[in-house]
């Protein structure tokens, strides 16, 4: 496809964060490009799609949690517009997580969780070993306790980015492939992208939504988002029983995730969390140790067939908060950052860029989370340079 010349809105990356937000432009009657990286290296296709703002809620991230729920309340009717528009299932799927705890010092820390999600507010069930295995009976009998939490889901991301990029097709968003090297200014206002291969965007507005990628660009301020890398096993249990709830797991110090599919032809592991920078090695310590955290918790995963391993980098910042709205150049507006939390946060962060550009403010809800807050943070940025 030729690149286009011009375009009101140039989204970069092309992941679940920005063709959300391209697709939402775009019905405001913007035209869009989209220049879509490399899509196989996105941590949109390696992510679980746990969609879990309680049960993956920890102590130092409170500002954190208002934007998780306040996406979670708009899943619904996001992905009902998004299958209506794009003619194709989303994957969201309304189960419940199921927090569990395997010795002693495991179920002491899933009992201090439980305690700070109820001093917060956050709905959740403490339940027994055996109340455990009468909502998911293919947990070991070694599990001591658990905790239920109906309100987090789950939403399989290579199903619900496969209808993003429909609906962008559909809706006549403009898909440039290949990387962009250079945003462009002149007097401090943005005038157009430059593609790795030399080709030039025209345009006074950029949504920078490329993820781990978000600092490698130049032309923009430092942006304090480093690669966290994640090693993630895909399991197919064949003809075997799978889970129906999504398990999460304190299991010997250690913690780890399964996550079903509907379609029960798949459960992902996850995940390892290594400063590593961009290492794209799947190491044999990595997958080992999430089949052994794995079986520990549910034993027949020991028979699922190993289908797939993967390596994605999560866009880590120093409060593991992602970097929404404006910044010093005019015209550029970051969408990145969002760590842990890309599937859960892709509806509210396309509401409200979506809403930036459009009527030149965030929703209140967004506002703590732009790149100012990061400013005199010593050492950010130069953290951010050397990582990259
Ligand atoms: N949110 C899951 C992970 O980052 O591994």
């Amino acid at each position: 496809m030729t690149a286009p010349q011009t375009a009101d809105v140039v989204v970069v990356g092309g992941g679940l964060i920005g063709t959300a937000i391209a697709w939402r432009l775009r019905l405001t009657g913007r035209s869009v490009a989209v220049v879509t990286g490399e899509r196989s290296a996105a941590a949109s296709r390696v992510a679980a799609g746990m969609l879990a703002p309680v049960t993956e809620t920890t102590y130092t991230e409170g500002p954190l949690l208002g934007l998780n729920q306040a996406s979670m309340a708009q899943y619904g009717t996001f992905v009902a517009e998004l299958e209506d528009c794009a003619g194709q299932p989303a994957g969201l799927r309304r189960v419940p997580t199921l927090s569990v705890a395997g010795n002693a010092d495991d179920a002491a820390q899933l009992a201090a969780l439980a305690g700070y999600l109820e001093r917060l507010g956050l709905e959740s069930v403490r339940l027994t070993s055996r109340e455990c295995r009468r909502y998911e009976p293919l947990l070991s009998p070694t599990i001591r306790s658990g905790l239920l939490v109906a309100g987090d889901w789950s939403c399989d991301n290579r199903l619900l980015w496969a209808a993003l990029i429909e609906a962008c097709r559909r809706t006549g968003v403009v898909e440039v492939p290949g990387f962009a090297h250079q945003i462009s200014s002149g007097k401090g206002q943005v005038d157009g992208v430059v593609l790795g291969d030399g080709t030039q965007l025209a345009t006074s507005q950029v949504v920078l939504a490329n993820g781990a990628w978000a600092a490698q660009l130049s032309g923009t301020p430092p942006i304090p988002v480093r690669p966290v890398k994640g090693q993630i096993l895909r399991l197919d249990p064949v003809r075997l029983p799978a889970p129906s709830l999504t398990i999460r797991a304190f299991t010997s110090g250690h913690e780890v995730y399964l996550v079903p599919r509907e379609s029960g032809r798949e459960v992902v592991v996850g995940a390892t969390v290594e400063e590593l920078g961009f290492d794209p090695r799947v190491t044999a310590g990595g997958v080992y140790e999430l089949l052994r955290d794995a079986r520990q918790v549910l034993p027949v995963t020991a028979e699922y067939a190993l289908s797939e391993t993967s390596v994605g980098y999560r866009p880590g910042t120093p409060d593991n908060a992602p970097i929404l709205g404006p910044c010093e150049l005019t015209g550029l507006v970051l969408a990145t950052g969002h760590y842990r939390n890309g599937v859960l946060l892709t509806p509210v962060t396309a509401t409200a860029i979506t809403q930036l550009i459009e009527h030149g403010s965030l929703p209140e809800v967004a506002t703590g989370f732009t790149l100012d807050r990061f400013a005199g943070l010593p050492g950010a940025a130069e953290l951010t340079r050397e990582r990259a």
